[in-house]
């Protein structure tokens, strides 16, 4: 590992804060937080800033719908991403707003630069403006029919069953979703980057960031189909800043958002006399700034964000690291499942560090998606942190604090096995300085199963019987613990708070990376608490439990809902029944109450098949019933289970009929 200090800026992308933090967004923050405590652990100058992205069309709406200023919205949520980032572990030098004073000033600068070279020019062009409401409509805030395919209730930039992509004005039908009224084509003047004149430059930066294969592979893309010159602007009404000069022109929140990254910076300069800004941002700089986004917002960070500071003046990004998205249980995350989990529902019921190992265990340096298997998830954390790593202390422990009053031996007894956790070092470096975690953490356990093989060799629980070999058991329980506490270095990064426990247990003060090479030898040891219990698969349903009520489905979340698992399949229990008895409801048209023999019980169940049944026909029927729904309160009174029935409605409704041979409370498959 280069010994020389190394000076280094990093950032994660600004959350927008209109709404909770979420499992998704945590796989960057965490991503990012692991490396840059690897860089502190180095003993690099690294510093991690970020901030809320508080700018833009949704933060206003949703203000606006909730009654409040955008920044009363802004700042409540800003405070939830604080507080569980932080009880996440997750610890940023600074966390600031781009909704700030040295973010306006920045980016109107910036602004001034590139309007007086000219790489910023205005245009008129035309748009779909809502009369009703008094604003221009962003694409996606105009729905209508594909002009392509001609699917209704389509997005205003592209089609969800043909793909298709095209311009509000486009539509068959436009209707604003702010109002419900038909938009109109509406002129205005916009301000423009002239991103098109950048290509070159851009593509001297690309080499010279040395960016991930598939993002390159992107970028060819992008290239292919011609840079296009960028729109900047946003008519009032709008939250963000004020375009200088202008009434009602403001920066459309993109433009602002990656200065936030300067902008936070800046702040906590302002309140550091050992940091120099021009250091980090001038031209000039030496520093390595690197940044952490997510694979959507590529085309910013990769284009659009390096042209613009190379126009205004200030140096680039040294690289940029894209991760890709979260999917949970192999799908997107979804309401209705339960698996789009709020951070502050995870932290309700499970231990945080056990998410960073998982994330950690998973994470590549390319953008390929990471999956959370919440079964997958829970073995993986019980078997390698609590049976391979923890175990290896828990097995010694005792032995040194009861039988030498937790002093350690003064050498070990096998220096060539340490030598190799000692030599693993640079090679579980290179894997976190490259962002391969998974590696890192795969070589880290292949090491906690030696430590568990040479301890069952040992058997330092025989040898403590012997009194002639009780100096043996101290040196091969210093031997465990010396190789538990390289691997306790090692994962410090992923796992600081565990990391923590185990220091305070060994009794030192700090750690840095090299010390996982240099052996504790002769010191006393603290008396051995457990540093971690299993994760229970009650926590974990109980936390999917937690995320299904606590959220109302929204109509544009379902089309991922349309089809079941074969997990959710099973959960719902369907039994042959036989009808008892069978009434029309007073003042019900459609319904029947029937009384239903499930087995070993009896429910009423209403169903809506008068039109279809003369009641006294359906006595001693067979009928498939749904016994595990929950009952549902109706007008006629509590209905406790569903029957089942095929058919258009109306008289057409045919109950399905099990064979001969059913018999009540049968399970049907
Ligand atoms: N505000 C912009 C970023 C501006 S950066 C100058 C934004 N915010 S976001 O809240 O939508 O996302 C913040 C980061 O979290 C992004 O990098 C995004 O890719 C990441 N993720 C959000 N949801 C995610 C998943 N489901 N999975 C993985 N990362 C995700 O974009
Ligand atoms: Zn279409």
């Amino acid at each position: 590992m280069p010994n020389a200090q190394r000076k280094i800026l990093v950032t994660s992308a600004l959350p927008y804060v209109n709404g909770s933090p979420h499992m998704g967004h945590l796989v960057e923050y965490i991503q990012t937080d692991i490396w840059v405590r690897f860089q502190k652990l180095c003993g690099h100058d690294c510093i991690y800033v970020c901030a809320s992205d508080a700018h833009g069309t949704p933060i206003m709406l949703k203000a606006r719908e909730l009654g409040i200023t955008p920044e009363r919205l802004t700042e409540g949520f800003s405070k939830e991403f604080v507080d569980d980032f932080s009880d996440f572990g997750i610890e940023f030098d600074n966390f600031h707003t781009t909704h700030s004073p040295e973010n306006e000033a920045i980016v109107g600068g910036m602004y001034a630069t590139l309007r007086e070279s000219g790489d910023i020019y205005t245009r008129t062009i035309e748009q779909s403006y809502d009369e009703k409401e008094g604003m221009f409509l962003p694409d996606r805030f105009v729905r209508g029919t594909c002009p392509r395919c001609e699917t209704e209730d389509q997005y205003g930039d592209a089609c969800e069953n043909c793909g298709a992509t095209y311009s509000p004005e486009d539509l068959i039908d436009p209707v604003s979703v702010l109002s419900g009224t038909t938009p109109v084509k509406r002129e205005s003047e916009h301000y423009f980057f002239k991103l098109s004149e950048y290509e070159e430059r851009l593509r001297a930066w690309i080499s010279d960031a040395t960016l991930d294969k598939n993002v390159v592979a992107k970028l060819d893309e992008w290239f292919e189909a011609g840079l296009q010159d960028w729109d900047i602007s946003r008519d009032a009404p709008y939250f963000g800043f004020q375009i200088p000069g202008t009434k009602d022109k403001y920066f459309y929140v993109w433009l602002d958002a990656p200065v936030g990254y300067i902008a936070s910076f800046k702040h906590l300069c302002d309140r550091t006399d050992s940091l120099s800004f021009e250091d980090y941002w001038g031209k000039d700089s030496d520093a390595e700034v690197y940044h952490f986004i997510g694979k959507d917002i590529m085309y910013f960070h990769t284009l659009f964000w390096p042209a613009v500071l190379d126009g205004a003046g200030f140096r680039t990004p040294t690289s940029v690291f894209a991760h890709g998205f979260l999917t949970v249980n192999g799908q997107k995350m979804s309401k209705s499942r339960g698996t789009f989990i709020k951070a502050r529902t995870y932290l309700d019921h499970l231990n945080p560090q056990f998410l960073r190992y998982y994330y950690a265990a998973k994470l590549g340096p390319t953008i390929e998606d990471i999956d959370l298997n919440l079964e997958d998830f829970t073995a993986r954390v019980n078997s390698d942190l609590v049976g391979k790593l923890v175990n290896i202390a828990s097995r010694c422990a005792g032995f040194i604090s009861k039988r030498f009053d937790g002093q350690l031996a003064n050498s070990l007894p096998d220096p060539a096995l340490f030598a190799e956790f000692s030599g693993a070092s640079e090679i579980i470096a290179g894997h976190f300085e490259c962002r391969e975690f998974s590696k890192a953490m795969r070589q880290v356990m292949a090491l906690a199963d030696k430590a568990n093989r040479y301890i069952d060799e040992n058997k330092p629980w025989v040898m403590v019987k012997d009194n002639d070999r009780i100096d043996e058991v101290q040196l091969v329980c210093t031997q465990g613990l010396n190789m538990f506490r390289s691997l306790m270095v090692y994962l410090t990064p992923v796992i600081p708070a565990v990391s923590d426990g185990a220091r305070a247990f060994l009794g030192e003060d700090n750690w840095r990376w090299k010390d996982a090479s240099i052996p504790l030898l002769g010191s006393r040891i603290n008396k051995f608490l457990p540093l971690l219990t299993r994760v229970e698969t009650d926590h974990v349903q109980a936390m999917v439990l937690q995320s299904q009520e606590n959220t109302a489905v929204p109509i544009d979340d379902k089309s991922d809902d349309d089809m079941i698992s074969i997990d959710d399949f099973m959960k719902v229990d369907l039994r042959i029944a036989r009808i008892d008895k069978a009434e029309p409801v007073e003042d019900a048209d459609k319904l029947l109450a029937l009384t239903l023999n499930v087995g070993d019980t009896t429910r009423n169940v209403f169903a809506g098949i008068k039109a279809a049944y003369d009641p006294e026909t359906l006595v001693g029927r067979h009928v498939i019933v749904v016994a595990n729904l929950a009952p549902r309160k109706m007008r006629f009174g509590i209905s406790e289970g569903m029957v089942l029935a095929a058919g258009p409605g109306g008289e057409d409704i045919f109950l399905l009929a099990p064979d001969d041979g059913a018999k009540p409370g049968m399970r049907v498959k």
